[in-house]
């Protein structure tokens, strides 16, 4: 018994040296230690022996005990340390390195100048209405005092989707669709920001979609005056305290008198801005609204020409060309 418990006293320190890492250090206990281990195994067999020789035995075994486990300690301490020591290598960083650094997004520059307007104008006591882009024709042209045989149909290439359907070539049939949904109330005050299509040939200040923002102002007595007031404020807000805006007088079949407002450019002179002019009044008419009772200013601006002046930008298809380099330049905008 002697023998065999020497045996395995060699035999576990042998196997220890052999063992790397803690979960094989574990079964390893088990097998020599455990309540079913071979030590265990061992000294079941005490009841053989002789009464002089059990003491001697049984001091052996414990010896044994004590040493294989403080053995056990010594190794787990170590497989415990270097286990940490590869961790930390592992999961080691320099922190001298650059971060990797993320740009944030930003508005597109179109948006970033719808937005803009939009502020300008809610703060002068606008609403912001949305219309279709796929429209009728009733809206787009009829409503508008644009008969079928109007020579303006020609000014504005139309994309036809049927004889009555028709991607919008502006944002103006807003002004029909809000008279309508307003049955005849005032005030209205409102703009409508969204994209138009016309079936033109795209170059630096062409494109076959485009984005305009539409304005309508009805109410009792609203004058020439006022439109000519709101349009120097929202001027004003948008290019710069003290730009100039010039009205000349022009034609569009829905308003009566009509003009196109300049501003001025210390180095390009006068540059056409929008269009606008008193509502006709058969345009409030055929929408509901009396037109002795009530008159109204309209607008229509193009987002990329104001964008183009604004930013100094000389082709519009800068705007739609989705280049990272040009985009960057608005994040602060
Ligand atoms: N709809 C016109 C166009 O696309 C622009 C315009 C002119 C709108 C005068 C208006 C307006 O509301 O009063 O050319």
């Amino acid at each position: 018994m002697r023998d065999r418990l020497l045996n395995l006293r060699e035999e576990a320190v042998a196997a220890m040296g052999a063992v790397s890492d803690l979960e094989d250090l574990k079964k390893l206990k088990v097998k020599y230690l455990g309540k079913k281990g071979e030590l265990t195994t061992i000294l079941r067999g005490m009841g053989t022996l002789s009464e002089e020789e059990r003491p001697a035995i049984g001091r052996l075994a414990n010896e044994i005990r004590t040493y294989l486990e403080s053995m056990i300690a010594n190794k787990e301490e170590e497989l415990q340390d270097l286990a940490l020591e590869q961790r930390l290598k592992d999961e080691k960083i320099d922190v001298t390195l650059p971060g990797i650094r993320r740009t944030p997004g930003s508005l597109h520059p179109l948006m970033a100048v719808i937005e803009q307007i939009e502020d300008i104008f809610i703060g002068m006591g606008f609403e912001v209405a949305e219309g279709p882009e796929v429209e009728l024709d009733l809206y787009n042209f009829e409503m508008l005092n644009i008969g079928k045989d109007h020579p303006a149909r020609d000014m504005q290439d139309t994309f036809y989707i049927s004889s009555e359907i028709l991607l919008r070539t502006q944002t103006s049939p807003v002004q029909v669709r809000t008279l309508q949904k307003k049955e005849g109330k005032v005030p209205i005050r409102m703009i409508c920001p969204g994209k138009v299509y016309r079936r033109d040939d795209d170059d630096a200040t062409h494109s076959h979609q485009f984005m305009q923002i539409e304005g309508l102002v009805v109410d009792r007595r609203v004058s020439m005056s006022e439109l000519n007031g709101t349009l120097l404020a929202f001027v004003e807000k948008m290019f710069g305290e003290g730009t100039e805006i010039r009205l000349r007088p022009s034609y569009f079949p829905f308003t009566e008198p009509s003009v196109e407002v300049d501003i001025f450019d210390s180095d390009k002179g006068w540059l056409e801005i929008l269009g606008a002019g008193m509502v006709h009044p058969r345009v409030l008419e055929k929408a509901g609204y009396n037109p002795e009772r009530y008159t109204g200013f309209a607008f229509g601006m193009g987002v990329e020409r104001i964008a183009l002046l604004k930013y100094d930008i000389d082709d519009i298809r800068q705007f739609y060309n989705n280049d990272l380099r040009f985009l960057h330049q608005f994040q602060s905008v």
